[in-house]
């Protein structure tokens, strides 16, 4: 953790769930949320941000997946991130590996969607993370650095901006670095944040991402420069998700 700063543990629910099984699982977080010392977020799929903002109520903040970089126009299947700061978003993910494999978006576009979030009145969820033939080739510190370069926009700090570290190879698989490769990683993003926003980037939060899960979630969340986390698989269940916003150490 960073001294002084409320951990955030986000729920990215990615492309899961009925909208039944969504407004469920919003209200067994809800029903957990206020005995958690961590800021809480969940991000649903699009079609379910209103009815999920109902089920959680006000303890728990609405993020989106991801927004256009366009403020409004003929973008057929996108979204504004006017349009989910209108149904009461305050975040939102962007550049997640699963939007740069399948979308392939790269550090312009993403820089460009944080732009469009920052000028919405959303604070962007920045996602960057090597790949395993990256992280075997010694390449990971300068792969992140290199997505942060590229993806964080000027505005990025003063907005409260979140950097979250998620290796690619450890989402969804099960598998994650060692605390002592996650701290590093967290150390270097935390180093590149105050290089560039100064004062303004040593107070920045830096999740983590990948494979959390309520077994270890508490160990990762004590690391220095890990500022809460992004959970995917585990946030589908909300005793699981509830289980890792308690592993946020008492100091936080
Ligand atoms: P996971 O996903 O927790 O299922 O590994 C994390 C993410 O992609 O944000």
């Amino acid at each position: 953790m960073t001294p002084g700063v409320r951990p955030l543990i986000a729920g990215n629910w990615k492309m899961h769930g009925t909208l039944r099984e969504a407004a469920a699982l919003a209200e067994g977080v809800r029903a957990g949320a206020a005995a958690s010392r961590a800021e809480l977020l969940i991000c649903p799929p699009f079609p379910h941000l209103v009815p999920v903002a109902g089920a959680l109520g006000d303890g728990v903040g609405l993020g989106g997946q991801d927004c256009h970089a366009a403020a409004r126009g003929a973008h057929t299947g996108d979204v504004a991130a006017a349009m989910l700061r209108d149904v009461g978003a305050t975040y939102v993910i962007l550049g997640h590996s699963e939007r740069r494999a399948d979308h392939g978006e790269a550090d312009a576009l993403v820089r460009a969607k944080a732009e469009a979030a920052l000028a919405a009145g959303l604070v962007p969820i920045v996602c960057v993370g090597e790949s395993e033939a990256q992280r075997l080739a010694g390449a990971a510190e300068a792969v992140v650095t290199g997505q942060l370069d590229g993806s964080l926009p000027d505005g990025f700090a003063a907005a409260g901006g979140v950097v979250a570290y998620e290796p690619v190879w450890a989402i969804g698989t099960g598998r994650t670095p060692t605390e002592a490769e996650i701290a590093a990683i967290h150390a270097a993003i935390r180093a590149n944040l105050e290089g560039r926003f100064g004062e303004a980037g040593a107070g920045l939060r830096i999740l983590y991402g990948g494979s959390v899960k309520p077994g270890n979630a508490k160990g990762i969340l004590a690391l220095p420069h890990v500022d809460g986390a992004l959970v995917g698989g585990a946030s589908l269940v909300a005793a699981d998700f509830l289980a890792i916003a308690a592993g946020v150490p008492d100091a936080a």
